[in-house]
């Protein structure tokens, strides 16, 4: 036993390692990292910055001149046989960040004209501006007992009927979850589906915390999140914050739409999880969060495990 304990303590420094080494092979400032997934990010993260500058009370006029610049000059390498998805929020942003100075009447000169640049090749390129600013009504934020019931009622179910769960609650379970908040909306969290047995016998296999139910899992999610989101020391724990919110919202999507769900733990070594990857054709430049097992509870009076909470003051500690 003691020479167990010794083992699991000793292997720590290895561990931590292997996540160096991988966060430097994947990390947004590492030259090996993919450019077309540096690119992807930067742009994202700079034109995040723009329209978080339109939402403030009083946006400075000409805000943001080397973060647009910048941002300008990642968009012209960025290739546009790629995911349209950052040219088409920088679209957004920039055209409402130039529709703001014109509203006002104030001329961004030169620099408006780089921007005018980019604006027209989107309209050739024939995409949707997905950027910006929009309103919320004040109503929006108001009391709703009945979220606030169900939020209460969340369980972990652990039985499920047999079945597939249909692809249109596929798509409403993708919606909500893209609803995520992320840091600086970079949305680096992604949801691997699985249903195909052999596929959830060997990824519920390699995570072992199943055992006693993993025969009734006939829907599996892998939540990860994408390494090459995050550069930097400061971030080095981001990847799973992202991730867990997401993971989070899923679960309460799959209770929304009816569905039973239970998180199943990834805490295993690098070596286990780059098994996983490869057997859920998942890229090595992902870090694995949570499994989450899903589908029709049984249609029974449950009998869940009673996971007593903390009392309420030992959670929230006010200061
Ligand atoms: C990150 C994470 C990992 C978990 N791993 C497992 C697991 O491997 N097996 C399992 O049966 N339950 C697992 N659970 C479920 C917890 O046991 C459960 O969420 C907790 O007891 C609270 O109960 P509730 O979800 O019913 O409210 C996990 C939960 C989380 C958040």
């Amino acid at each position: 036993m003691f020479i167990k304990d010794l083992m699991n303590v000793l292997i720590i420094p290895y561990e931590y390692a292997l996540d160096f080494f991988r966060a430097l092979k994947w990390s947004k400032a590492s030259p090996l990292c993919p450019k077309y997934k540096q690119l992807h990010y930067d742009i994202l993260l700079l034109a995040h910055t723009v329209e978080k500058g339109l939402s403030i009370s009083n946006p400075r006029p000409k805000f943001g001149v080397d973060k647009i610049s910048k941002l300008l000059n990642y968009l012209e390498q960025y290739s546009s046989e790629w995911d349209s998805f950052p040219l088409e929020k920088s679209y957004g942003c920039l055209q409402s960040y130039v529709r703001w100075h014109k509203d006002r009447d104030i001329a961004l000169e030169g620099f408006g004209l780089k921007i005018e640049k980019f604006l027209s090749r989107c309209e050739d390129l024939n995409i949707e501006p997905k950027g910006g600013v929009k309103e919320i009504s004040n109503s929006s934020v108001q009391l709703n007992v009945e979220a606030e019931r169900f939020l209460n009622s969340r369980f972990s179910c652990r039985r499920f009927l047999p079945g597939i769960v249909e692809d249109s609650i596929l798509e409403k379970i993708a919606e909500i979850a893209r609803r995520t908040p992320s840091q600086c909306n970079r949305q680096s969290g992604r949801i691997h589906y699985y249903s195909e047995p052999e596929d959830i016998s060997k990824l519920l296999r390699l995570q072992g915390g199943a055992e006693g139910f993993r025969e009734s899992v006939n829907n599996l999610f892998v939540i990860s999140s994408e390494i090459s989101a995050w550069s930097g020391f400061k971030a080095r724990s981001q990847a799973y914050v992202d991730g867990a919110l997401l993971a989070m919202q899923v679960l309460n999507a799959c209770q929304a739409l009816g569905l039973g769900a239970c998180p199943l733990n990834l805490a295993v070594s690098n070596n286990r999880e780059l098994d996983i990857c490869k057997v859920g054709r998942i890229s090595v430049g992902e870090r694995l969060i949570v499994m989450i097992a899903f589908g029709l509870p049984e249609p029974i009076d449950l009998v869940v495990a009673r996971s007593e909470r903390m009392p309420i003051d030992k959670v929230i500690i006010k200061h």
